[in-house]
């Protein structure tokens, strides 16, 4: 975390103003860490009922950092986290947060239409100057820039859950991005403390290209009657070094979600055997089992 919070820390011309369209887990995340670095920030969901609980998963990640980070320090640390809210605007009209945006990041539903939809209308909404990105996990950067006039300001920021904590940030550039939008991407990702890694927009890109069908080989081993999901937690953790097991992983990140990237990468790619599809993640998706933010996936969990 960067402790210069106030706006004016940031360089000349460097992205200042940013909205966040979507404040699910991973919307909230980039919120929180965009204001914790001195950004002005905007918000964006459906209504405030959703809004007010993203903030309020806010407050709570930022008393866990404030807690650490200012254990000697409490006043600070109070300081701190009343300069962050205050970087920290909630707007529920997606035309209207654009109007002053250096740079917009959608955070919604793995919804290409939709994320279509709301770029069309952004593009006419927000100043020439702004640029786009998506923190999509599965969909081609390319075929969302498409609904816009600016795909030469347009990239993808591809961010890891939890936000606060992971320290990486996938930068996207499609054939038509600019080397001045490009080299703005990877200076805010700096500027939020992020290390930054340059992706061509190939399926998964870096991470979830290896990760996802990591993840869903795990799932195999235990349908073919391999291993069970405890041992093969117990053996990544313990024999490979991971922080979380694969089964945990997918608890956390959803297997909602992993069902979502590796449908959609079989679609694409119907004969290429890492991406094929796992009949027990089907199970339990079709069970509600989704992992943590439902209290069961491969696991029971606190939710
Ligand atoms: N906000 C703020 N701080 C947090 C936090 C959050 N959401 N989550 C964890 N922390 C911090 C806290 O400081 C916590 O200390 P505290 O308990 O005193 O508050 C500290 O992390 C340690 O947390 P835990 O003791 O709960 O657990 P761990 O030591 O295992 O760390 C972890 C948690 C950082 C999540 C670690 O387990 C990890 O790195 N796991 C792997 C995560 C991963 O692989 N993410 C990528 C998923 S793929 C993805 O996101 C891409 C998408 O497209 C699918």
């Amino acid at each position: 975390f960067v402790r210069n919070f106030s706006t004016s820390g940031l360089k000349k011309n460097a992205i200042k103003n940013v909205t966040i369209i979507g404040g699910g887990l991973m919307g909230a995340g980039i919120a929180q860490v965009a204001a914790s670095t001195g950004h002005s920030v905007v918000m964006v969901d459906q209504n405030t009922d959703i809004l007010n609980k993203s903030k309020a998963n806010i407050e709570k990640s930022l008393q866990r950092v404030v807690k650490k980070k200012y254990a000697e320090d409490p006043k600070a640390g109070e300081a701190f986290l009343s300069q962050v809210l205050g970087n920290l605007a909630l707007e529920t009209d997606a035309a209207t947060s654009v109007k002053k945006a250096d740079l917009v990041i959608e955070a919604i539903v793995e919804n290409l239409k939709i994320k279509q939809e709301l770029f069309k209308n952004l593009d006419m909404a927000a100043p020439a100057s702004t640029i786009f990105a998506s923190n999509t996990s599965s969909i081609p950067i390319k075929e969302i820039a498409v609904a816009t006039e600016r795909a030469d300001r347009f990239g993808g920021l591809h961010y890891f859950n939890p936000v606060p904590m992971m320290k990486l940030l996938e930068v996207i550039r499609i054939p038509q991005t600019s080397d001045e939008t490009f080299d703005k991407l990877l200076a805010f990702g700096k500027a939020m403390g992020k290390v930054t890694v340059n992706c061509k927009d190939t399926p998964g890109f870096i991470v979830n290209r290896l990760l996802v069908p990591y993840m869903m080989e795990a799932v195999r081993m235990v349908e073919r009657g391999e291993a069970t999901p405890k041992d093969v937690d117990t053996a990544m953790k313990l024999g490979a070094g991971y922080p979380m097991g694969p089964f945990e992983l997918t608890d956390y990140v959803g297997l909602d979600t992993c069902k979502f990237i590796i449908d959609g990468w079989h679609e694409k790619y119907p004969d290429h055997p890492l991406f094929a599809p796992s009949p027990l993640l089907n199970k339990y998706v079709a069970e509600g089992k989704l992992g943590n933010k439902v209290g069961e996936g491969f696991y029971k969990s606190k939710k």
